[in-house]
């Protein structure tokens, strides 16, 4: 495991994406494992910033998302698609046929999360996932429990998560209670993860899942086991370890 340290949210950001933008100039038409949250809007930016640059092109790129609340469909200013498209897919050249993320709105939950996972099978695997980290340790939507869950999955969200992301709901009663998730499994698959976590409300779990047991309890614990993972954070969500 590569641990990184920057100084701000800004340099972990532009680390980060970095990280991402090199797999994508390595091999133009890489598969990208893509992550939500507040944590990669910056690193979305930066990846934006080199395409207006001309130093990276989506043209050939396919993505898949972590993850998608049930119940809410794309046009919704909540669900991660529409995260997805504002933040990156509508300001980059890539071909949005190329881009997935699962089906909140699928009506059979097994088959959607089927066809999810085999979709990135068929398409060869991820080459770079991203992730951010929850307060909890869940990874995608990968809630703490007794088993590390193999594949793509409808997870019913814990309170400390609907209340965490109650923040960016009108009220707590909006927050969706279940999601689909890639697993585990689907997640250690990746050739190359790249996690990224910022600010002192992240300290005490980046402590736990990077230098701590590894544990179902704490998911990204995890990830201390595959085989190429770069941590990127900044200082304040490292001051427990420094
Ligand atoms: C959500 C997402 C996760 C994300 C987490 C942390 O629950 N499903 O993928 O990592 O929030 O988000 P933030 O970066 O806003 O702290």
């Amino acid at each position: 495991m590569v641990f990184i340290v920057e100084d701000d949210y800004q340099s972990m950001s532009r680390t980060a994406a970095n990280e991402i933008a090199s797999c994508i100039k390595d091999n133009p038409s890489c598969t990208l494992g893509l992550a939500t949250g507040s944590t990669p809007i910056g690193l979305y930016d930066c990846l934006v910033q080199d395409f207006e640059a001309g130093e990276i092109s989506f043209k050939e790129v396919t993505t898949f998302n972590l993850d998608e609340y049930c119940g809410i469909d794309g046009q919704n200013d909540q669900s991660y698609r529409y995260f997805m498209n504002t933040h990156l897919f509508d300001r980059v050249d890539i071909d949005k046929a190329q881009t997935h993320v699962p089906d909140g709105m699928a009506k059979d939950a097994q088959a959607a999360c089927e066809h999810y996972e085999q979709a990135i099978i068929d398409n060869g695997g991820i080459d770079i996932q991203l992730l951010g980290l929850g307060h909890n340790g869940h990874i995608g939507f990968n809630e703490p429990c007794d088993h590390f869950p193999k594949a793509t999955h409808e997870v019913a969200l814990t309170e400390s998560t609907i209340q965490a992301n109650s923040r960016l709901f009108n009220s707590i009663e909006e927050v969706p209670v279940s999601a689909y998730t890639m697993g585990i499994g689907t997640i250690m698959a990746a050739n190359k993860i790249v996690v990224v976590a910022s600010g002192k409300d992240k300290a005490d779990i980046v402590k736990r899942a990077f230098y701590g047991e590894v544990t179902p309890e704490v998911p990204a614990s995890v990830l201390q086991f595959h085989h190429n993972v770069v941590v990127v954070v900044d200082k304040e969500a490292a001051s427990e370890i420094l």
